[in-house]
Formats: structure tokens, C-alpha cells, sequence
């Protein structure tokens, strides 16, 4: 299982004081050196965080494949068509959200075919960010995309037995979308007290991580902050005997 470490809060930091530091290109260097498989941002469309500046500094530094979050909107997409990530993540986006809520509904947004079309012919992979419905599994591989991301959000923000089945969603999730053909990745809202849960869901890809790895950097560091998300995966990994 692979890790993306989402840096979008490096540049929260930066943007809450409007500096030039912490350096984002820093970071996804210091998330390498601890292991990393691949780094994530969102360009959102309000620019809360990430700037497109920092689309291309990632890019350009290169030494991590790069996975670029964003809506379906035209001038995002557009930036996405010159800077070429290599992989790029559809998400559904609210201007008022703290953070993105839901996933997309492939099903029945009919502009998603086209951009993923635009992209795929650009050499860029689409993954969508998706809710574990088989129906939007199946909307999905139809749109084209190559590879779904399984939105892990409300397993990590519920308890009890809607955790549980919540669980049991991502599982058959996960099941379908391998059976499918799909690549099956997951994120949102994990974290070292709940990645044990995801010992149970097969066929996981990458993990995209962001908040709770930035914010353990803030006391042990960027390094050492992904080399411990790293251990912890490791461990459930081999807890699922995979
Ligand atoms: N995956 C997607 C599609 C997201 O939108 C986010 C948040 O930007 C993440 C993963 C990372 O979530 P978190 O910051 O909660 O780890």
C-alpha cells in the first residue's frame, strides 16, 4: 500500500500570514525523504491554500509523482492541461466547506465524461473521489476514469455500528471497483487512531493523507511524521496478512 502525503496545510500556514514560508516544494521534499510514494494538492477554486504557483513548483520538482485534487471546473482544468500531474483527482468542491464533504456523483453529472476525456488524452490518470455506492463505481469505469478514490470520511468521523458499517461499505467498495478493473485508492479524514479500521478493506492502492500528517509534523516533524503514517500502514497491512 502506497502513501500520498496531501501538503495543501503546508501552504495553510503559509497563506494564514501571507509569507513565503514554509516552503511547499520543501515539504513534499521532506515528505520524500521519509518515504512517501507520491504527493497531493488541491488547487481549490478559492485559493485558500494551495496557489497555482505551487502546482508548478511541484511539478517542476518532480521527484514525486504528483496527484492534483481539484473540481471540475473550467479554469482548473486548464491549469491542469499545462501542468500535466500525473495524476489528477475530481472532487466535488463547495465554496463553504472547511473541507471537501461527499463524493462525486459520476451518476449523474454529465460534464464529467469530457474532462475526464480531456485529461486521459493530455496523459494525465483520472481518479474520481467517490462515496463506496456501487453505482457510482460503476458510473465511474464508465466515464472512464482508471482508478477511483473510496471517500474514507464518514468511516473516520462516525462511531459504533455505523462505523462498522460504514467498514463494510468501504470493503465491498474496494471489492467492486477491483473487480471492475479500477484502481482503488482511499483518503480523507485518516489518521494513526483510525487506519487500523482499513486492515479489513482490500485492494487498497495509496492512501491519501493530509491533516493528521501535517499537524503531528508540527511537533516531530515533516520526515518523521510520514515515516510513522508509513509504519502504521505497514502494520495494518500485515495485521490483514497482505
Ligand atoms: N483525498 C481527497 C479527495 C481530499 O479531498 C482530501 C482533503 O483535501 C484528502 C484525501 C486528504 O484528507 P485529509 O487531509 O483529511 O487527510
Amino acid at each position: 500500500m502506497k502513501l500520498g502525503v496531501n501538503i495543501d496545510h503546508v501552504a495553510t500556514i503559509r497563506q494564514a500570514r501571507g509569507t513565503r514560508y514554509p516552503d511547499i516544494v520543501e515539504a513534499a521534499e521532506a515528505c520524500r525523504r521519509g518515504g512517501a510514494h507520491g504527493i497531493t494538492i488541491h488547487l481549490r477554486e478559492d485559493r485558500r491554500h494551495i496557489q497555482d504557483a505551487d502546482v508548478f513548483a511541484v511539478k517542476k520538482w518532480g521527484r514525486l509523482p504528483l496527484n492534483l485534487e481539484m473540481a471540475n471546473a473550467e479554469e482548473i482544468v486548464a491549469i491542469a492541461l499545462k501542468v500535466k500531474p500525473e495524476e489528477v483527482c475530481l472532487v466535488p468542491e463547495k465554496r463553504r466547506e472547511l473541507t471537501t464533504e461527499g463524493g462525486l456523483d459520476v451518476v449523474r453529472d454529465r460534464k464529467l465524461k469530457q474532462t475526464v476525456a480531456r485529461l486521459s488524452e493530455a496523459g494525465v490518470r483520472v481518479s474520481l473521489f467517490v462515496d463506496p455506492d456501487p453505482r457510482q463505481l460503476e458510473a465511474s469505469l464508465k466515464v472512464g476514469a482508471t482508478c477511483v478514490e473510496l471517500h474514507t470520511g464518514r468511516y473516520c468521523d462516525t462511531r459504533g455500528t455505523i462505523r462498522k458499517r460504514e467498514l463494510r461499505r468501504l470493503a465491498a467498495g474496494a471489492k467492486l471497483a477491483h473487480k471492475l478493473g479500477l484502481q482503488v485508492n482511499a483518503g480523507h479524514g485518516l489518521n494513526l487512531d483510525n487506519l487500523d479500521g482499513l486492515a479489513s478493506v482490500p485492494h487498497l492502492d495509496t492512501l491519501n493523507i493530509g491533516h493528521s500528517i501535517v499537524a503531528r509534523a508540527v511537533l516531530i516533524g515533516l520526515e518523521p511524521a510520514v515515516r510513522e503514517m508509513l509504519r502504521a500502514m505497514k502494520g495494518i497491512q500485515q495485521h490483514a496478512g497482505r
